[in-house]
């Protein structure tokens, strides 16, 4: 086989067959296939798309590159949660303990990432001594024993994927919906769990822009699942504007630890009542909307989830002492009120804007390896559908470099649109995928 051919087959829109897939990405892992060829392959495919079968090929074949995680010794059914990222997203901070809460085993393992805050490892990690390097040991005798626990991406796993996203990453082919669906599900396939619930974004803050390859995605990734043997379902949901009211690493764990005490903001409770709906069905508690709802609620409303949150934090030798007092993870040594230029209604905040405002503030990494404040972020005053008078504030910066300010502030101010009309708020859920 030659690597010419099969770039030259996908160019003229010929699918490819397993072993050929099996042969570039094998080659290319194991460093025998050039990057610029692979290049070439990758925008060829983004082009001309994937079908089904090539696309589960793909992604079977990027497993097949590492180790998969075996989760045997942890009883009852493992269900995973994946986002295809978003702005302000701590659903997972609040949702893992939630399930744990109810007697689903929660074995988590999340990344740190590129963007605009840090992943789910750097947030937990604004818990001062919040151990995310557990022994497989450790983390399978914490799930065994609490019920819950959540470590750092194995780099065994599909170490394909790592050195294809950075290629993409640096071609213009990282948008494409089979390379996405096999880059995420090559993931979650290797991690081990049963089923899988996907939360998929949708708007200006997320991959996909428009409801339409939003809902593409979601088949696709449903599709793999359910053809490698593990029962799969996507939720949409709404990214226009920034999930809750904090971006930034420490500020959303703040606001997850309000949410599991039953005080969090209405679309991220929503957001996170819907996926715990989806995973008490898939684990197989109860296919009952209603029922799944008010398992899910009792839980936040009686402290369970909370002491769940609770009994995490000290199984990963986090202080517990954060959880009395907030205010720990609101330590940035420079706040500025953001102040409305207008007065009217909000009609749109454009999340990829406060998501950049937050990468410029210093929450998130450029490139691998960059240092993140994780002190660093805004909390918002307002969202979409509320009025606002001229001067008043519509958030909160909060940074330690002032050499930033300026830019951040210019940034934040062309994501706001203004309305004198009321505005409509913006459902959460947008549709499901079965
Ligand atoms: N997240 C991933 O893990 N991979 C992609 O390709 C895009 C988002």
């Amino acid at each position: 086989m030659r690597v010419y051919d099969l770039i030259a087959k996908k160019r003229d829109g010929f699918p490819l067959s397993k072993e050929e897939i099996d042969f570039l990405i094998e080659g290319y892992t194991k460093n025998e296939i050039d990057d610029y060829q692979m290049a070439a392959w990758l925008m060829a495919a983004f082009i001309r798309g994937l079908n089904e079968e090539e696309t589960s090929n793909l992604t079977m074949s990027m497993v097949k590159t590492g180790k998969t995680i075996d989760l045997s010794s942890i009883k009852g059914v493992k269900v995973d949660k994946h986002s295809t990222g978003g702005v302000g997203d701590k659903t997972t901070i609040v949702l893992a303990p939630l399930i744990a809460s109810i007697g689903i085993p929660v074995a988590k393992m999340s990344g740190r990432g590129l963007g605009h805050t840090g992943g789910t490892l750097d947030k937990l990690e604004a818990i001062p001594g919040f151990d995310v390097n557990l022994t497989s040991q450790e983390f399978i005798e914490n799930v065994n024993t609490i019920g819950i626990a959540i470590m750092g991406q194995s780099d065994e796993i599909v170490p394909a994927d790592k050195k294809l996203y950075s290629l993409r990453d640096v071609t213009a082919t990282v948008n494409s919906i089979p390379l996405i669906a096999s880059s995420i599900m090559s993931k979650k396939i290797a991690s081990g769990a049963d089923c899988i619930v996907l939360d998929v974004k949708v708007g200006s803050g997320a991959f996909m822009k428009n409801y339409d390859d939003a809902l593409k995605l979601a088949q696709t990734m449903v599709q793999i699942g359910n053809m490698l043997n593990r029962k799969t379902i996507a939720v949409i949901s709404n990214m226009d504007q920034p999930l809750g009211y904090t971006i930034g690493n420490s500020l959303e764990v703040k606001e997850a630890i309000e949410t599991l005490q039953g005080n969090g903001p209405k679309d991220l409770t929503e957001l996170c009542l819907e996926l715990g709906i989806q995973i008490l069905s898939l684990a197989g508690v109860t296919s009952d909307r209603n029922k799944a709802r008010t398992i899910l609620v009792d839980s936040i409303n009686s402290g369970k989830a909370f002491s769940k949150f609770r009994q995490l934090i000290y199984a990963q030798k986090g202080d517990l002492n954060v959880l009395n007092n907030l205010d720990m993870l609101s330590q940035a040594a420079i706040r500025k009120e953001f102040i409305s230029p207008s007065e009217g209604y909000i009609k749109s905040i454009n999340a990829e804007l406060v998501g950049k405002t937050s990468l410029i503030l210093g929450a998130g990494r450029q490139k691998k390896g960059d240092k993140i404040d994780l002190f660093a972020g805004i909390e918002l005053k307002k969202k979409v559908g509320d009025k606002v008078l001229k001067g008043e504030s519509l958030a909160t910066l909060y940074f330690n470099n002032p050499l930033v300010e300026q830019e951040a502030i210019l940034t934040l101010g062309a994501a706001y649109q203004f309305s004198d009309l009321p505005v409509q708020e913006q459902p959460i859920i947008l549709g499901t995928v079965k």
